[in-house]
């Protein structure tokens, strides 16, 4: 069954640019009003906008990680389309902080900012979206988290918490929320074609990569895409507090 999305309105965190700029890509190519949210980089914005097909989408400038303007984010959407019918968390940072090399003032601030972004953020997204979904009487909410969830991630700690965090968040609304029609779904990618990946890994890391996929190349951002168009789809709410892994079989979870 194809999946539709003709008249829902969808707000995608981190839309600018890599997955979010596919996703909302893709959700405009099944006929969605689609809300960019991004945090600085206005011409990347900007861009993604024109190349969105139909019409209605909206740019919405706003630093998720500040806990008013997150308020601000879902106000805004909902002033705007007067609804929200799809919420997809996908903005997050990586930081690197290696245990053994960094000092404590450079911990904890990797600590603090990364779970702002990639859990808090979401968490009070969930919430302020959860409100209006339920006045709806439904909606769907999909979040992007990471293989690094489940296999641990060395160089960047705070990063692979996070993710385990929102899988934890994630399935924990999808018990909650389903008796008011809402689902929520996960998407956890391996390395994907993106400037997160590109400006995290060394040449020689890259080659490593390569190596633990049997496909021997990153997830382009459109797969990613695809995964999340699915399970924010009516379709899928049966799977909901599902993790769809994305990560060309380099690491099988039991
Ligand atoms: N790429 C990978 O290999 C990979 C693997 C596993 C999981 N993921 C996850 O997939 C998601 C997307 O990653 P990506 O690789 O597409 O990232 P990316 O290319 O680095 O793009 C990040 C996006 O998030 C936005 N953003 C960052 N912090 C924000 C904030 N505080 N408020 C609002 N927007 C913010 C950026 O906005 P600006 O353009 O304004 O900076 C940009 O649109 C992330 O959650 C990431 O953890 C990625």
């Amino acid at each position: 069954m194809p999946m539709d999305f003709k008249d829902k309105c969808v707000l995608v965190t981190g839309a600018s640019r890599g997955i979010g700029k596919a996703t909302a890509l893709a959700f405009a190519e099944k006929g969605a009003k689609v809300g960019i949210n991004f945090r600085s980089r206005i011409d990347e914005a900007e861009k993604t906008l024109i190349e969105l097909s139909g019409n209605g989408h909206q740019l919405f400038q706003r630093d998720i990680s500040i806990k008013k303007e997150a308020k601000a984010l879902i106000d805004d959407f909902v002033n705007a389309y007067g609804k929200i019918d799809v919420l997809v968390n996908n903005a997050g940072i990586a930081i690197t902080h290696k245990v053994d090399e960094v000092d404590f003032e450079e911990w904890t601030s990797a600590w603090e900012q990364t779970l702002q972004t990639n859990l808090f953020a979401p968490a009070h997204l969930c919430y302020l979206a959860a409100h209006h979904m339920i006045k709806a009487g439904g909606g769907s909410i999909v979040n992007v988290s990471s293989r690094g969830a489940f296999r641990g991630e060395p160089d960047q700690p705070a990063y692979g918490a996070s993710k385990a965090g929102l899988n934890a968040l994630s399935q924990s609304l999808a018990k909650k929320l389903a008796p008011h029609h809402i689902h929520i779904g996960v998407v956890a990618p391996g390395f994907t074609e993106t400037d997160m990946a590109t400006e995290t890994l060394t040449a020689l890391e890259k080659e490593k990569m390569l190596q633990e996929t049997p496909f021997h190349r990153m997830a382009k951002p459109g797969e990613v895409a695809h995964a999340i168009l699915f399970l924010a789809s009516d379709e899928s709410a049966y799977s909901s507090g599902t993790i769809i892994d994305v990560n060309g079989a380099s690491y099988l979870r039991s």
